[in-house]
């Protein structure tokens, strides 16, 4: 245990014993999780981590103990009965991260629990409200199971010029309960992509399913509770399977004519699964794929992620995932052999569809070509509604942007054929939606169509791994606003299984460089512990043998030296952030051999403690008018990793680590101060880059520091408040621009709207983030060709601005890990008129707003229960600063820390607080 643990709880056992209760009411205890998930239906944690948020009135409330009380059944745990694990009462403060210590949890069974808690003056909560979550199947020896599958005759045709896109398979098998049924659960997965279905629905709400692994090391299978939907007599499971990431194309591997371009993990996919009827007596049935099912092919002729899907309604086999269909013409499925990786639970959410989108308006730029506009740019699929004749051939096309005749622009897919194909039945009104493909699009370009369409023949359904509501932002700035609704868009667009580069073109890979730039920004737009575990899960499969981090994750080429500086360095980047956002130790602890093989092979690449660049190589990536070398990257990521490294050490309490990488940091330091920093402050090579990244990984020698950053700063005035950075230095011009309190020169970039900056885009009618600083222009004579190979408008890299609006504009961080001690410092400027924002922390909403009135500054903010913050004030005068129009003096709740030149500090406990502050 920490000595501050320790010290936490003599203090509030004294503390305890004397005080009385308050009469603010008890604390409320909201949004329990485990394993960072709501009442996760599966999970194979043998130690699950819990975490609640408390919620209290007034001011400086917080947690001096809990009890967590698990039980077998709702009904024991109702009547208080912690009969799988009763923690007692423990003087603790903390409400996340708790680890279950109770007895071992067995497969395939559900736990209830709750929690209760004691506040500062010892009152005692109520219960909160009772969660669950069900066990996976644990052990080998709980699988039943075969790996089935269809043979459609393997015709592959593997050429660069011709496609090979197999049907779907369809599986089915019939079964009557013996018995009375008192839980039923499915626990299923596929190598290849599948749809569960039962007596003729969707089971579950998932897409994608099973998700992207390295399939050679791990599988996940999915857990649905279909109790409800089990009928006496008769039920049909089915399952649809198709290539998906594992037989299909990924990413670019046709366009740069790889020897491989499909089939990357195998041939031909398969489906596993079993069902456990838990009978009300007692006795378990278990029905488990085997030969006994059946298999045919049916109306799905296509199924691929990035070639699209065809559908030919007229094949369908109507009635075959319900009773009383007669499968005499199905074959036996052909069983294939299991993988050699690891069955587990999927560690997060699958990709669920978001949002339905209607049409704003339909164009026919060609007689029959009707070009639908959905309003913004999203990853998703469309549904489409028709009615007409049998045999009509209905063709979909999707676009980011239009051309200047008004047709879409497909040339930035490269050769994602992104087409799907709808043969109508021709009978009542027909729905329909693909299931094994998605596309990056505003614009879906109907063509076939019978008659007119109307706005509601097209939907446009949002799918995504992730909900961005974890926070708010506005401005007074109305162009930053969209902007930040733009960076959300993009962000729901590109995290699919995986952190994708981009939605739409042949890519959509898992490029690290993007993730780890974007990681920090991620976590303040939605909740990605869950979604970034299961990828840091993958990044760590995906490390070479020698100890560098891919480019991408999951990385199904086998090529050689795939690694870049800035890129390799997510390994170490992303998991800092999980730490410093989550207080999750527990995925540094999964990663950390890694990440010591990381450092070591960064070791062995250096020369007296300068990495050079090296592997592949892209620089400052984007960038324009101003390069910064590969070595310069290089050498500077390597001093952030160590000083990364010294802090994670020390929060696993390897101290001796800690040690030898702080020592490190500071050999690096010294040695690229001496490559690379001048003796006036300026950089070698004197980029916004350079500056940008040795004054926020801290490799200027202090002395110097301050020079360096007025050097960034007067570049920056000279080039017209305008970037030359790309994806590396941006988002670091302005951190580092707030570090050194140059948040006007950092207003004057956030708010530009002539290239290069975010706003160009805004101006220019974007609705998501480019992958280049022009993707577009209005003026262009043909934008149809622009840049056409490399062109994506869903690329959240640029995005990583957010990081800057939430820390610096907002003015919401964290002191040492997981928002416990907040730091509020606003970067106030008159630049702006105000800035209003919040963010949902794992320990509850923090929220923070500046506005100017007159020579006063208005400060509002909110702090969680349970927390404290130290909050910046910018002035040195206490007595201009009022709170609930109270002076400081007189004013309980508030600690003077500090009072310097440019700032005096405050300590509050958890609350609101209005600050007014006379400038002068
Ligand atoms: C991707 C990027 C990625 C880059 C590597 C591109 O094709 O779209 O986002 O980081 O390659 O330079």
């Amino acid at each position: 245990m920490k000595i501050t643990v320790i010290l936490f709880q003599l203090i509030t056992l004294f503390t305890g014993i004397y005080n009385v209760p308050n009469d603010k009411g008890s604390l409320n205890i909201n949004r329990l999780r485990t394993e960072y998930l709501e009442n996760p239906k599966g999970i194979d944690v043998l130690n699950p981590r819990f975490n609640w948020i408390l919620k209290g009135e007034g001011r400086d409330r917080y947690q001096t103990a809990y009890r967590i009380l698990v039980s077998s059944s709702e009904k024991k745990l109702n009547q208080n009965q912690g009969d799988i694990w009763d923690s007692g009462k423990i003087t603790s403060n903390i409400t996340n991260q708790v680890e279950y210590d109770g007895i071992s949890l067995t497969s395939n069974t559900t736990y209830y629990w709750k929690v209760k808690v004691w506040d500062e003056s010892n009152t005692e909560s109520s219960w909160s409200e009772t969660a669950y979550w069900s066990m996976g199947l644990l052990k080998f020896s709980n699988w039943k199971g075969l790996f089935i599958g269809h043979d459609v005759g393997y015709d592959k045709t593997d050429k660069y010029d011709s496609l090979y896109l197999p049907p779907a398979r369809y599986l089915r098998k019939s079964f009557t309960p013996k018995k009375k049924i008192k839980k039923a659960t499915a626990y299923t997965t596929a190598l290849g992509l599948y749809e569960l279905r039962l007596n003729g629905s969707k089971v579950g709400d998932d897409y994608f399913a099973p998700g992207w692994t390295d399939y050679n090391k791990r599988l996940y299978y999915q857990t649905y509770d279909i109790t409800k939907y089990i009928n006496e007599g008769e039920n049909v499971i089915g399952a649809i399977i198709a290539d998906g990431w594992y037989a299909g194309y990924i990413g670019y591997g046709l366009f740069v004519r790889l020897d491989k371009v499909r089939e990357f993990y195998g041939v031909n996919p398969s489906f596993m699964g079993q069902i456990h009827l838990d009978y009300e007596d007692g006795s378990i049935e278990i029905i488990a794929t085997d030969r006994s099912w059946k298999s045919n092919q049916g109306a799905i002729r296509e199924a691929d992620i990035l070639m699209g899907e065809v559908y030919d309604a007229t094949m369908e086999n109507t009635g075959w995932d319900s009773p009383n269909y007669d499968d005499a013409s199905w074959k036996t499925p052909k069983v294939y052999t299991y993988p050699n990786g690891q069955l587990q639970v999927h560690p997060s959410n699958l990709v669920k569809n978001t949002e339905r989108i209607k049409p704003i308006r339909i164009t026919e730029p060609k007689p029959g070509v009707y070009v639908f506009d959905i309003g913004k740019n999203i990853a998703g699929i469309p549904e489409l509604k028709v009615k007409g004749p049998k045999g009509t051939k209905i063709r979909l096309r999707f676009g980011e942007i239009l051309k200047r005749d008004g047709n879409i622009q497909t040339e930035n897919l490269r050769l994602a054929r992104a087409t799907d194909t709808y043969i109508l039945k021709g009978e009542e009104e027909e729905v329909w939606q693909p299931k094994f493909t998605y596309h990056g699009f505003q614009y879906v370009e109907v063509t076939g169509f019978p008659g007119k369409p109307t706005l509601d023949a097209i939907t446009g359904l949002v799918l995504s791994s992730i909900k961005t509501d974890a926070s708010t932002f506005s401005s007074s700035n109305a162009m930053n606003n969209t902007l930040y609704k733009n960076i959300k868009t993009t962000q729901e667009a590109n995290f699919f299984d995986i952190p994708t580069d981009c939605p739409q073109r042949d890519e959509r890979l898992g490029w690290l460089g993007d993730a780890q730039t974007y990681m920090r920004s991620a976590s303040f737009n939605a909740d990605v512990a869950s979604f970034m575990s299961k990828f840091l899960i993958d990044v760590d499969d995906a490390q070479r043998w020698y100890g560098a981090y891919p480019n991408f994750a999951p990385f199904p080429y086998s090529r050689p030296n795939q690694y870049a500086p800035a890129w390799m360095d997510a390994g170490i980047i992303i998991p800092y952030n999980m730490y410093k956002v989550y207080n999750d130790t527990r995925i540094l602890e999964y990663m950390y051999a890694g990440m010591e093989k990381f450092m070591e092979f960064q070791a062995d690449a250096s020369t007296d403690f300068i990495r050079p660049g090296g592997g592949n190589n892209w620089g400052d990536w984007l960038s324009v008018n101003e390069a910064t070398s590969h070595d310069f990257i290089g050498a500077s990521y390597y001093g952030y990793d160590a000083k990364l490294m010294a802090e994670m050490a020390e929060a696993l309490g390897k101290t001796d680590d800690a040690k030898k990488y702080k020592t490190l940091f500071q050999s690096i330091k010294t040695a690229f101060a001496k490559k690379y920093i001048l003796e006036n402050g300026h950089t070698s090579e004197d980029t916004q880059t350079t500056y940008a990244l040795a004054l926020y990984f801290d490799l200027f020698p202090e002395q110097l520091a301050k020079k360096g950053a007025s050097r960034l700063a007067e570049k920056i005035e000279k080039n017209g408040f305008k970037f030359s950075s790309g994806f590396l230095g941006t988002k670091h011009v302005m951190l580092a621009l707030s570090k050194y309190g140059f948040d006007d020169i950092a207003y004057k970039l956030f708010q530009q709207t002539e290239y290069p900056s975010w706003g160009y885009s805004v101006v220019n009618g974007s609705t998501s983030i480019w992958e280049r600083w022009n993707s577009y222009t209005k003026d262009e004579s043909s934008n149809s060709d622009l840049n056409s190979s490399m062109n994506s408008f869903s690329h959240y890299a640029f995005g990583s601005v957010a990081e800057w609006m939430f820390i610096n504009a907002v003015g919401i961080d964290t002191e040492d890990s997981g928002y416990r001690n907040i730091i509020i410092k606003p970067a106030i400027s008159k630049e702006m008129n105000f800035i209003k924002g919040s963010y949902n922390s794992i320990n509850g909403t923090i929220s923070s707003a500046w506005n100017w009135d007159k020579n006063h500054l208005i400060m509002n903010i909110e702090i969680p229960t349970n927390t404290s913050a130290k909050v910046y004030i910018p002035t040195s005068q206490v007595s201009n600063i009022k709170e609930s129009n109270m002076s400081l003096k007189k004013n309980p709740d508030i600690k003077v820390l500090q009072s310097e030149e440019e700032f005096t500090i405050l300590k509050v406990g958890s609350g609101k607080y209005a600050f007014k502050i006379k400038i002068d």
